[in-house]
């Protein structure tokens, strides 16, 4: 039997930190329904001490993850330890991952903590979480700049205090793969006790998932990644790129092996991208748009004759069906609709599923073709169950005299209708005058990014928003598909509104605090 990696996903928690990528409750529980599908053996899922928001995706997520452990992460602090355990009490199996700097700056200047304060913080911290769970990390932040003895007295420490994987992050992504290496072979003695040793690496230099393959190499049994290399500054580790590797390249690594269903990929690569807002460059290796592209005559010529002439990875391995038209049209029945979904790596209810039909039978009426992205994009619409205090219903531009723009819309509430109007400096403005008019909420628009969704004069339009309701708190991010692109504008605004109500106690209390 192979060895496994253990896939630890952190793009709930670490590729969330990255500006912008904040997601909503509702959005999360569909990405990590999505990691357990793709197979990730730990998921991440916040820091629970962090924020009441953080606090409830934790404890949802944990109701309904049933294969893959769930996680959240814990300063060094009682009250950390105890809010993780509180938040994972339903998962079926949770760890708790605990966290204090160890490299001579930041102990220095961030902690203002002497090293062996550090350690008794530590070993208070592993204990005390060891009362109210069995599967306990430790990690030592900036362990790539660390001090190596300090280092093992700490590890040392925690071990017996009842650590069971430890973690040793390139928290700056500082370290080249020789270094990572080195660091993860001076521990590898732990293994034969039962620990798991882990790599966390960021990309700052570029050299994030060489690091944690040079980990791999060199004992490491855990890799810490995240979707689409998703985290502040570079990124973390591009969770596809180490999968992808193990795999293409096997009989490097001693028949070393990941649980990951492979095929779901690119669909959690879609759907993190989707939730986000946050698309991988075009170039980017595995999931990008030209990863699997071949312009150059030459290559064009060999990939006709051998496709092993210039691709080392099959595109279906990692999910992407490279016929992206639908064959289905009006005329498909709900039974062939269904088969298409569940083939597009969603899987729905029975209400969801007559509603994205119904959007799809409308959609074949006005679209000459319709593409499996139109249909992604339906259904991450209909998948999304964020209660719909407002609902838009029309929109209409006009252009006045002066350059001025005027947009009537209308939205209803609990099923009455209001329409207003307003005079804006372009047509996204007059639009967005006349929801806050209706609504009596004014919304600050931060970012604004539109996009088709496939090709052709007629494609859908997506657009994306980012908007500020209330000072100081965060941008809200709302989404919109239409045909037209003002209409899906309005979505989109409606979407982030929404979006906010259902969030507006959470985000009461103090801002998130991030690691
Ligand atoms: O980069 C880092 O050091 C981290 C730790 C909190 C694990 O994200
Ligand atoms: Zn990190």
């Amino acid at each position: 039997m192979s060895e496994m990696i253990k896939i630890f996903d952190t793009t709930l928690r670490d590729g969330e930190q990255s500006p912008g990528a904040s997601m909503n409750i509702e959005e999360k529980i569909k990405v990590a329904k999505q990691l357990e599908r793709l197979g990730v053996d730990v998921i991440e899922a916040g820091f629970a001490a962090s924020s009441p928001g953080d606090f409830e995706a934790i404890e949802r997520i944990s109701q309904v993850i049933k294969t893959s452990t769930i996680c959240s992460l814990c300063r060094a602090v009682e009250k950390d330890i105890w809010s993780a355990a509180q938040a994972l009490k339903s998962a079926q199996s949770k760890r708790l991952h605990i966290f204090i700097a160890t490299s001579n700056i930041h102990m220095e200047y961030k902690l203002k903590m002497k090293p062996d304060e550090v350690i008794k913080r530590a070993v208070n911290a592993i204990a005390y979480a060891k009362t109210l769970a069995s599967d306990i990390q430790f990690s030592c932040e900036d362990a790539s700049r660390s001090d190596m003895g300090f280092l093992k007295e700490i590890l040392t420490a925690v071990v017996e205090a009842g650590a069971t994987t430890l973690n040793l992050p390139d928290t700056v992504g500082y370290a080249l793969p020789e270094e990572m290496g080195k660091i993860i072979a001076e521990f590898s003695y732990l293994t034969q006790q039962g620990i798991v040793l882990s790599v966390h690496c960021h990309d700052d230099l570029g050299l994030a998932v060489a690091n944690s393959i040079a980990g791999v190499q060199n004992g490491a049994r855990q890799v810490e990644c995240t979707i689409n290399a998703l985290g502040e500054r570079g990124g973390n580790t591009a969770l596809e790129e180490v999968v992808m590797i193990l795999k293409t390249r096997k009989e490097l690594f001693n028949g070393l092996d990941t649980r990951i269903t492979t095929q779901e990929i690119y669909p959690t690569s879609k759907l993190v991208a989707d939730v986000t807002g946050i698309k991988p460059q075009p170039n980017k290796a595995i999931v990008g748009q030209n990863a699997f592209a071949h312009e150059s005559g030459i290559h064009q010529d060999g990939m006709l004759k051998n496709p092993q002439t210039y691709e080392i990875i099959k595109p279906a391995d990692v999910g992407i069906i490279q016929n992206n038209t639908l064959v289905l049209g009006k005329h498909s029945g709900r039974a062939a609709f269904r088969d298409k979904i569940k083939s597009l790596g969603f899987s729905v209810d029975d209400e969801e599923l007559n509603k994205a039909f119904e959007r799809f039978k409308v959609l074949c009426d006005s679209k000459k073709q319709v593409f499996d992205d139109d249909i992604r994009a339906i259904l991450n619409e209909e998948t999304t169950h964020i209660p719909q205090v407002f609902a838009l219903e029309l929109t209409q531009i006009s252009a006045s005299s002066a350059g001025k723009y005027c947009a009537v819309v209308s939205i209803t509430k609990d099923g009455v209708a209001y329409s207003d109007c307003a005079l804006g400096n372009g047509s996204v403005d007059s639009i967005l005058k006349s929801i806050d008019r209706i609504t009596g909420i004014t919304g600050n628009l931060k970012d604004y990014q539109v996009e088709s969704v496939s090709s052709g004069k007629d494609a859908l339009a997506k657009v994306v928003v980012r908007v500020v309701f209330e000072a100081n708190k965060p941008a809200i991010m709302g989404h919109g598909i239409d045909l037209d692109t003002m209409s899906a504008t309005a979505k989109a605004y409606v979407s982030a509104l929404n979006s906010y109500l259902s969030m507006k106690d959470l985000l009461k209390s103090s801002p998130k605090e991030n690691t």
